[in-house]
C-alpha cells in the first residue's frame, strides 16, 4: 500500500459531502464539522461579517435571520444549461464554479489539517449522469468539477463513479467473490452498479473492467422527493391551484412558477432574482384579505422562509421512513397551522419517480449480462435508500438477494480514498 499521506477521496454530494484521507495506511474519514464525518453541502455568504460559512454553521447563521446569500444543493446546477452561469452575491456576479470551488476548498482545508500535510491529489466522485440526455452538458459538468477542484488547490485530480466507489468500499470486508448490486439513492441522483465484488487480495488478477459489469443512473434523488411532496401536500396551502381577481375583476389562475421554485432547494433563491416576482407581490397584496392562502404565500415570500419550509418538508419525509404519519407544524406560515402527512401520501407523491428509478435499476442488471437471480447481495447507500418503498421495490425485483446496509453517508468517500491509494500510491 501507498505511503503517501497527501492524497484523499472526496465525495461532493448534493446534500452532504465527505472527505477521506490515509492514516497509517488505512482510509479514514475526516471530521469536517464539529466531530462529524459529513457536512451539509451548503454555503452562506454573510453580508454582515463578509465571511463565508459552511455546513450546519451556514444553516444556523441563515436561520437566525442574518442577511446574506444561502446556497443549497449547488451540485444540482451541474449538468444543467445554467451550470456555466453565475448568481449575484453581495452585489457581485459569482459563478457557480467559484461557489463549488469555495465548498471544495473548505473540505480540503479540513482534510489538510487532519492529514498534517497539504493534500495534493484527489479522487472525486461523480454520478453516472450529471445530465441524463445530453452528453455535452454531462462532460462540461465534469470539467467544471475538475476545474473547481484545481482552483481549490488540488494538483492531481482523478474522477470515479460514485456507485463504483461504493462497491470498492464494500469489497474491503469480503472474504470471497460475490456478485453484488450497489443501490445509491442520494440527494440529487440515483445510481446503480453491478459489480463482481472481489476481496482486495484478488484485485491483481481481476482488473476493474472485469469487476464492474455495468453502471446506470438517473438524475432523481431525495431533493426531488422533497420537491414533489411539497408540491403535492404543501404548496396548495400557499395558494397553488387557487385563483385570484386581477385589477379588472377577472378571475385568473395563480401563476405556478413561484410554487415550483419555492418547492425546489436550488431554486428558492432564484425567486428573488426573477423579474416576475413583483407581479406575485401585487397579486398577494390585492387578494390577501379574502384569500387566506395567498396571505400565507405573502408571509413566506416576505420572510424569506422558503429554505426553512424546505427543511421542514425534508424532515417530515425522513420521519416518514420510521412512521406512518407525521404532524408538521407550520406556525411560521400562520399561527397554529399544522399539516398531517402520511407515508402513503409521500409514496404517492413520488411514485412516478420511483418507477423511473426502478427502470434504471433493471437496466443496470440487464446491461451486466448476469441473470438477476445470480446477484447475491444488494448494497444500499445514500440517504434516500432508507425509504421503505425503495427497500420493498428492490425486494420484489430481487427476492433472493441479501439486502445489506453500510454507512449511508460515508461509504462513497471511503471507497474514493481506497481508489486514491491505488491510483496515486
Ligand atoms: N431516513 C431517511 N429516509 C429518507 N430519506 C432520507 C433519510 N435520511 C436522509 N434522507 C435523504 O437522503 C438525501 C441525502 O443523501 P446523501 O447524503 O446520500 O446524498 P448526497 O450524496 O449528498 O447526494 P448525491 O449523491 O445525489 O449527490 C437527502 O435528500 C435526505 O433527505
Ligand atoms: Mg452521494
Amino acid at each position: 500500500m501507498t505511503t503517501r499521506t497527501d492524497i484523499c477521496g472526496l465525495d461532493f454530494g448534493t446534500s452532504n459531502s465527505e472527505i477521506g484521507i490515509v492514516r497509517d495506511g488505512e482510509p479514514v474519514l475526516v471530521d469536517v464539522e464539529e466531530g462529524r464525518k459529513k457536512i451539509p453541502t451548503t454555503i452562506f455568504f454573510d453580508n454582515d461579517s463578509r465571511h463565508d460559512l459552511f455546513g450546519e454553521a451556514a444553516i444556523e447563521r441563515f436561520l437566525e435571520g442574518h442577511s446574506g446569500r444561502m446556497m443549497w444543493a449547488i451540485k444540482s446546477v451541474l449538468g444543467t444549461a445554467i451550470q456555466g452561469g453565475a448568481t449575484m452575491i453581495r452585489g457581485k456576479r459569482v459563478s457557480f464554479e467559484q461557489i463549488i470551488t469555495r465548498i471544495l476548498g473548505n473540505l480540503k482545508q479540513k482534510g489538510d489539517a487532519a492529514a498534517g500535510v497539504e493534500l495534493r491529489s484527489v479522487v472525486l466522485g461523480r454520478p453516472v449522469h450529471f445530465n441524463d440526455d445530453d452528453p455535452r452538458l454531462d462532460r462540461d459538468a465534469e470539467s467544471i468539477l475538475r476545474r473547481a477542484a484545481a482552483q481549490a488547490g488540488f494538483e492531481e485530480i482523478e474522477v470515479e463513479l460514485e456507485p463504483v466507489a461504493a462497491g470498492i468500499e464494500f469489497e474491503t470486508g469480503l472474504e470471497r467473490e460475490q456478485l453484488g448490486l450497489v443501490v445509491d439513492i442520494g440527494g440529487g441522483t440515483s445510481d446503480f452498479s453491478v459489480i463482481r465484488l472481489t476481496p482486495p487480495s484478488g484485485h491483481a488478477s481481476a482488473g476493474r473492467r472485469d469487476r464492474v459489469l455495468s453502471v446506470a443512473g438517473i438524475h432523481i434523488g431525495g431533493t426531488d422527493f422533497d420537491r414533489l411532496l411539497s408540491v403535492d401536500r404543501f404548496m396548495p396551502e400557499l395558494g397553488l391551484g387557487s385563483s385570484y381577481l386581477d385589477h379588472q375583476g377577472q378571475t385568473l389562475e395563480m401563476p405556478q412558477w413561484v410554487f415550483h421554485d419555492l418547492a425546489s432547494w436550488l431554486r428558492i433563491n432564484f425567486i428573488y432574482e426573477n423579474r416576475m416576482i413583483d407581479g406575485i407581490y401585487t397579486i398577494v397584496d390585492r387578494n390577501k384579505l379574502e384569500n387566506r392562502r395567498l396571505a400565507r404565500l405573502g408571509r413566506v415570500l416576505g420572510g424569506h422562509y422558503g429554505h426553512t419550509l424546505a427543511r421542514t418538508i425534508e424532515a417530515a419525509k425522513i420521519e416518514l421512513s420510521d412512521r406512518q404519519v407525521v404532524e408538521v407544524p407550520l406556525d411560521l406560515v400562520e399561527p397554529r397551522l399544522a399539516l398531517s402527512i402520511t407515508r402513503r401520501e409521500l409514496e404517492s407523491a413520488i411514485a412516478a419517480h420511483l418507477e423511473q428509478i426502478e427502470r434504471v435499476l433493471i437496466q443496470a442488471v440487464d446491461d451486466s449480462g448476469v441473470a438477476a437471480p445470480d446477484i447475491a447481495v444488494v448494497f444500499f447507500t445514500g440517504g434516500g435508500s432508507l425509504l421503505p418503498d425503495v427497500r420493498q421495490r428492490v425486494g420484489r425485483l430481487m427476492p433472493q438477494a441479501e439486502q445489506i446496509d453500510t454507512d449511508q453517508f460515508g461509504g462513497i468517500a471511503r471507497g474514493l480514498t481506497i481508489e486514491a491509494q491505488r491510483l496515486f500510491g
